[in-house]
């Protein structure tokens, strides 16, 4: 098959771009290199992939000749209030509206990469994909504006687009502004970890070859339409996570509590039987063994410089 991969150079679109070219299929990533963080990082993400320069919010979009289109692409982070909000709608509204535009006029069937923060506090846990969205971020909110643009391409276009909203992925080339990797990079180079609030936040972190191989199944066999939660199975506090990660480093985190984050969700508990049920997926690494892999990415990393 031939697919386009939007945000290839980033954290969960590269490791989706690789997967795909290692099945066998032709791949294309797209990525405008935004510097919401470093840029040399997505240059080193982008390595031995075919990415090209384009930003889905202005430049000629036309995905005639592709089978399929994950769109991963956007202003990510949940804490995002301020002046930054034009960014949020540039890269998460309209850049999925072109998007949507293009994939319905060359009938490329999409995969769109949402958000567990759309849920906000949920009204219950592990939450459902049905339950009522009530976003607690400006960042939530775009990613819900565009689960709403699926919909309504989907009935005006026949858009033939699934939805999977990610829980709080990690592993290898985590983001920068993210928990584990700023954790293991302070355990790495024994700087101080900030910690927003008490700690007690939970989530359930999702290992990033998990996140991929669910978003892989959907394009190719999620029914045009569904949503999908794609959760971690270990639901774990930030506290208990510095803790894993230290045994897992063997050293020691020295952690400073500030205010806790504008933004931030309380908790994160998929309800993934709908994604068992129609596509057979369910999440198969341990938060122990995924923060292995992702610590000894985060050491080598540091010992290379
Ligand atoms: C993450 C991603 O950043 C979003 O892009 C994604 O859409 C979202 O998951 C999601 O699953 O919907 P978040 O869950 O906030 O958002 O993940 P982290 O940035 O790794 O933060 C996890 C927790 O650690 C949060 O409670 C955060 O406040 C806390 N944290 C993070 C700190 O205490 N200190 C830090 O320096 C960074």
């Amino acid at each position: 098959m031939r697919y386009l991969v939007t945000g290839a150079a980033g954290f969960i679109g590269s490791h989706l771009a690789e997967a795909l070219g290692a099945a066998g299929h032709d791949v294309v990533g797209l990525d405008s290199f935004t510097d919401y963080y470093d840029v040399e990082l997505k240059q080193e993400n982008a390595r031995g992939l075919d990415v090209r320069r384009v930003d889905l919010a202005e430049d000629p979009l036309d995905f005639a000749g592709f089978d399929g289109v994950f769109h991963l692409a956007g202003q990510p982070g949940a804490r995002s209030f301020g002046d930054v909000f034009p960014l949020y709608l540039r890269r998460n509204v309209l850049a999925t509206q072109r998007v949507f535009e293009a994939a319905a006029a060359a009938g490329a069937r999409v995969a769109f990469s949402s958000s567990s923060s759309i849920y906000g506090d949920a009204e219950s846990y592990p939450t459902p994909e049905d339950i009522v969205p009530a976003p607690l971020s400006p960042y939530g909110v775009t990613k819900l504006d565009c689960e709403h643009l699926a919909r309504a391409y989907a009935t005006s276009f026949d858009l033939d687009v699934v939805v999977l909203r990610y829980f709080t992925v990690y592993g290898p080339r985590q983001r920068p502004d993210m928990f584990f990797t700023r954790v293991a990079d302070a355990l790495a180079r024994g700087g101080t970890f900030e910690i927003y609030g008490s700690g007690e936040q939970s989530r359930s972190f999702t290992y990033v070859a998990d996140a991929v191989g669910a978003t892989i199944a959907a394009l190719e066999r999620g029914p045009s339409g569904a949503t999908y939660n794609v959760g971690g199975g270990d639901e774990a506090t930030m506290l208990e996570a510095i803790a894993l990660l230290e045994r897992v480093s063997g050293r020691k985190l020295d952690v400073r509590h500030v205010e806790a984050a504008a933004g931030d969700v309380r908790r994160t508990k998929a309800d993934v039987t709908r994604i068992e049920r129609d596509l057979g997926w369910s999440p198969s690494t341990p938060l122990e063994e995924g923060l292995r892999a992702q610590w000894e990415w985060a050491a080598a990393r540091v010992a290379a410089r």
